[in-house]
C-alpha cells in the first residue's frame, strides 16, 4: 500500500460555531448557528415554514451558545493537539466575531485578536493553521435582513471580511478554504446559504443565485489571497458522497451520473475550472431555469475564470445509492437521506460506513481536476462511554484505520493527497442535530446534550492510537 509523503498534513478539524461558545463575548454578534435549536428535530425546525430565526430560550436549548467553551480553553486544547503530533489544524473563523452584523465597514479588533492568539498558539507548536473562512456561521443579521446568500450584497460583505482576515493573518496562514461544504445547499440551503423557507430557500432560483454569488465571492477571496501572498493556497470545500447505482440497470446508472454532476461536482466544477460546466443548462432546465434567469454581471465570468482554487478540500463520511425503479429502504446520511446499501454497515446515526468509497472519491476528484486533494473531514459520530479506566473507542479507531487504509491505497493509485484532518478532533456540538452525545473526538469533553457537565477534557483510546499513526507517518495503524 502507498506510503504517506513526508510532508503529509496529519491533523484534525473543527468549526468555530460548534466549539467556541462565548457567543456574545468581546463584541461577537449572533450567527445563524446561535439561532439553531439543539436536538434531533433541529433540521425539521429550520426547514419548517414558520421558522423565522427567533431565539426562544423558553422552548429550546441552544448548544452553540456555549459549545465546549473552547474560547476560554483553546490553549489547553491546542496543547493536546500538539501532544498528538498534529502537523496542521483546520478551524474556522466566526464571521460574526469579526463583523458582528456582517455589513459594517471595519472589523472588530477583539475578534481579530482572539484568532491571532489561536494562530500563534498553533505556530508555537509548529502546527500549520488551515482556516475555513465561512463554516455554517454567517452573521444572523445577514440572514434576517438581507435574506442570506441570494442577495448579491453579500459578495461585498464577504470580500471585506476575507480581506480583513488576509491582511491580518496571511503572513502566518498559508492554507485557506472559502466556504465549508458549499454544495450542502442542494439539500439544506440554511447552513451554507443562510436561507430558510420564509426567505425563499425552497425556490430553486434563489438556490442557484446564492451559489453564483458565493462562487464570485470565493473567487474574489482567492484573488486577494494570491495578491497578498503568492504562495498562499486557497481551496474549495465540498461534501463528497460517493454514489453508486443500486444495480446495473442503465437507467439507474444514468440517474447516478446526473445526480453526481449536480450534487458532487457542480460547485467544484465552477470553483476549480473557473466556468460553469457543460451540463449547466440541462441541470437548470430541470428546475425550469436558465443562467439568463440569474443576476450575473459581465465581469463575473472573468473573475471566476481568473481566480480558480488551488486545491480541493472535501468531507467524506458516507456513500449513497441511487435506484429510481422501485421503492427501497432509506437510511440517513450527512445532511441527506439515501437508499440502504446491503453491503455496508451504518453508524448509530444511520450514516453508511464505506472506506472503499473514500478511495473512489479520491480517484474521481483527482482524475477530474488534476489538482491536489485534501480530506478535511472524516470520522465516526458515536456515543462514548466513560468507564472507570478510560474511554475505549475501538469502533472509532477501526473506522479511522479503514479510511487511512483507503487513503494509502489512493496514494498508490497516484493521487496527490495533501493531508487528513479527521472531524471533531475534540468532541463538539453536532451540526445536524446540535447534540453533544454524537461524538467524533480523540478528546472527550464532559458535557451532555443540555450543556450540563464539567467541560473537563479526557483522552480517549483513539488519542494515543492517532498519536502513533502520526508519529509513524501513517505506517503504524
Ligand atoms: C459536516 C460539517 O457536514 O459534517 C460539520 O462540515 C459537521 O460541520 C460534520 O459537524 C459532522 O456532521 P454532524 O451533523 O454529525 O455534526
Amino acid at each position: 500500500m502507498g506510503k504517506f509523503p513526508e510532508n503529509f498534513m496529519w491533523g484534525g478539524a473543527t468549526a468555530a460555531n460548534q466549539l467556541e461558545g462565548a457567543y456574545q463575548t468581546n463584541g461577537k454578534g449572533l450567527s445563524i448557528a446561535d439561532a439553531m435549536p439543539g436536538g434531533k428535530e433541529r433540521m425539521s425546525i429550520l426547514m419548517s415554514p414558520e421558522f423565522d430565526w427567533t431565539i426562544d430560550e423558553e422552548k429550546y436549548v441552544y448548544p452553540n451558545h456555549h459549545g465546549i467553551d473552547y474560547y476560554h480553553h483553546f490553549k489547553e486544547d491546542i496543547a493536546l493537539f500538539a501532544e498528538m503530533g498534529f502537523k496542521c489544524y483546520r478551524f474556522s473563523i466566526a464571521w460574526s466575531r469579526i463583523f458582528p452584523k456582517g455589513d459594517e465597514n471595519t472589523p472588530n479588533e477583539d475578534g481579530l485578536k482572539f484568532y491571532e492568539e489561536v494562530i500563534d498558539t498553533c505556530l508555537s507548536y509548529n502546527i500549520e493553521p488551515v482556516v475555513t473562512i465561512s463554516h455554517y456561521e454567517m452573521p444572523l443579521y445577514l440572514a434576517k435582513e438581507y435574506g442570506g446568500w441570494k442577495n448579491r450584497a453579500l459578495i461585498g460583505f464577504y470580500e471585506r471580511y476575507a480581506t480583513s482576515l488576509f491582511e491580518r493573518f496571511i503572513k502566518k496562514v498559508k492554507y485557506w478554504m472559502t466556504f465549508n461544504e458549499i454544495n450542502s445547499a442542494f439539500h439544506l440551503p440554511v447552513l451554507s446559504q443562510g436561507m430558510i423557507p420564509i426567505t425563499g430557500s425552497t425556490n430553486k432560483k434563489n438556490l442557484f443565485q446564492a451559489f453564483h454569488n458565493q462562487f464570485v465571492a470565493s473567487s474574489l477571496a482567492v484573488k486577494k489571497a494570491h495578491e497578498l501572498r503568492s504562495d498562499s493556497q486557497v481551496g474549495c470545500m465540498i461534501i463528497y458522497a460517493t454514489t453508486y447505482s443500486y444495480d446495473c440497470n442503465p437507467i439507474n446508472e444514468l440517474e447516478t451520473l446526473l445526480g453526481k454532476q449536480e450534487f458532487n461536482f457542480f460547485c467544484s466544477d465552477v470553483q476549480v475550472r473557473g466556468k460553469y460546466p457543460s451540463y449547466t443548462n440541462r441541470l437548470l432546465k430541470k428546475y425550469e431555469l436558465s443562467l439568463a434567469d440569474l443576476l450575473i454581471e459581465e465581469d463575473d465570468y472573468s473573475i471566476l475564470a481568473e481566480n480558480t482554487v488551488d486545491y480541493i478540500g472535501f468531507s467524506y463520511y458516507m456513500s449513497a445509492v441511487v435506484d429510481i425503479t422501485k421503492k427501497q429502504d432509506k437510511t440517513k446520511g450527512n445532511l441527506m437521506q439515501t437508499i440502504r446499501n446491503p453491503f455496508l454497515d451504518t453508524s448509530e446515526w444511520g450514516w453508511q460506513i464505506d472506506p472503499t468509497g473514500l478511495r473512489i472519491a479520491l480517484n474521481e476528484l483527482y482524475d477530474r481536476y488534476q489538482k491536489p486533494v485534501f480530506v478535511v473531514e472524516n470520522g465516526l459520530g458515536a456515543v462514548d462511554t466513560v468507564e472507570k479506566d478510560g474511554i475505549h473507542d475501538t469502533y472509532r479507531i477501526d473506522y479511522l484505520r479503514q479510511h487511512i487504509d483507503a487513503m494509502s491505497g489512493a496514494i498508490d493509485d497516484g493521487i496527490d493527497l495533501m493531508g487528513y484532518t479527521p472531524w471533531g478532533c475534540i468532541d463538539l456540538v453536532s451540526a445536524s442535530t446540535g447534540e453533544m452525545s454524537k461524538r467524533y473526538g480523540f478528546i472527550y469533553v464532559d458535557l451532555d446534550d443540555q450543556g450540563q457537565g464539567t467541560a473537563n477534557r479526557m483522552k480517549k483510546d483513539s488519542f494515543s492510537w492517532y498519536q502513533q499513526v502520526i508519529a509513524s507517518g501513517g505506517e503504524e495503524r
